[in-house]
């Protein structure tokens, strides 16, 4: 992986046959004092993690499994929008180095056909001042044939969208190079107003109706786009534009 990499990003790089996360070891690391840019990458996961504690299937030989330590001069609050810079980096990783167009399910989910390929897990430590570290943890499905039944309708993988298989240490590079343009953009405007349009282009919820589900309540509008903060803006039927915010929903497509 290191021979691939020509940024900041990934300089230092910790592999592993197996492990039980790497988001719990990238953040390990960065309790040690870890460098920003440092990565973890691991070929399976004993103890993979998803949003919502759920689990992350991660088998040995097929997928990318990679955390991202961060330092980013920030406020703690600013936090979630790596999320989407993450998402950014992933969708444009995976168009250089395989061609294929995918979407992104806002916030920070990669689809393609309709089905995931792609989840972001980002966890912080800070206090009100400021940022610690962020482990912004990634995991992609890459060479995997298929997928038990019971997921088979929600989840894909670049070869069974391809029909082709991927190196992975090539994709991982591709993404880190993405992922410093898009974190510098983000860093140098302390927001994501520079990257709105980009974001709002590979969107796959933008112009659709969509229903959220958060602490308000159930329901439904038009997605507009994000705005500088990463919020989904949904337009309601009275025409109200609702700012939903990403870590407390859930959006469906309709
Ligand atoms: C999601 O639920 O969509 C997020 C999934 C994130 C999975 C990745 S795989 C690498 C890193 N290590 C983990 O334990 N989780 C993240």
């Amino acid at each position: 992986i290191e021979s691939c990499i020509r940024g900041k990003l990934g300089r230092v790089v910790e592999y592993h046959d197996a492990i039980d996360s790497t988001n719990i070891r990238a953040k390990r690391l960065a309790e040690d004092g870890a460098l920003s840019g440092t990565l973890v990458v691991s070929d399976c996961q004993k103890a993979g993690r998803g949003r919502r504690g759920r689990e992350w299937v991660s088998p040995s030989g097929t997928n990318v499994f990679m955390s991202l330590i961060l330092r980013p001069d920030i406020l703690p609050g600013s936090a979630s929008m790596l999320t989407l810079v993450a998402a950014l980096a992933v969708h444009e990783g995976i168009l250089r180095e395989t061609g294929l167009e995918t979407s992104i399910k806002w916030p920070n989910d990669i689809v393609a056909g309709g089905k995931k390929l792609c989840g972001i897990l980002t966890e912080m430590s800070a206090e009100l001042e400021g940022i610690h570290y962020v482990v912004v943890g990634i995991g992609i499905n890459v060479n995997m044939e298929g997928f038990p039944e019971e997921v088979s309708s929600v989840a894909t993988s670049l070869y069974l969208e391809l029909g082709e298989k991927v190196r992975r240490s090539s994709l991982i590079a591709s993404i880190l190079e993405a992922f410093e343009g898009f974190y510098e953009e983000f860093i140098s405007q302390g927001d994501l107003s520079g990257l709105i349009s980009v974001y709002n282009s590979c969107m796959i919820n933008a112009g659709r109706e969509v229903r959220i589900l958060d602490h308000a309540g159930d329901y439904t509008g038009k997605a507009i786009g994000i705005n500088e903060k990463g919020e989904l803006l949904v337009e309601m039927q009275s025409g109200e534009v609702k700012h939903v915010i990403s870590g407390e929903v859930s959006v469906r497509g309709l």
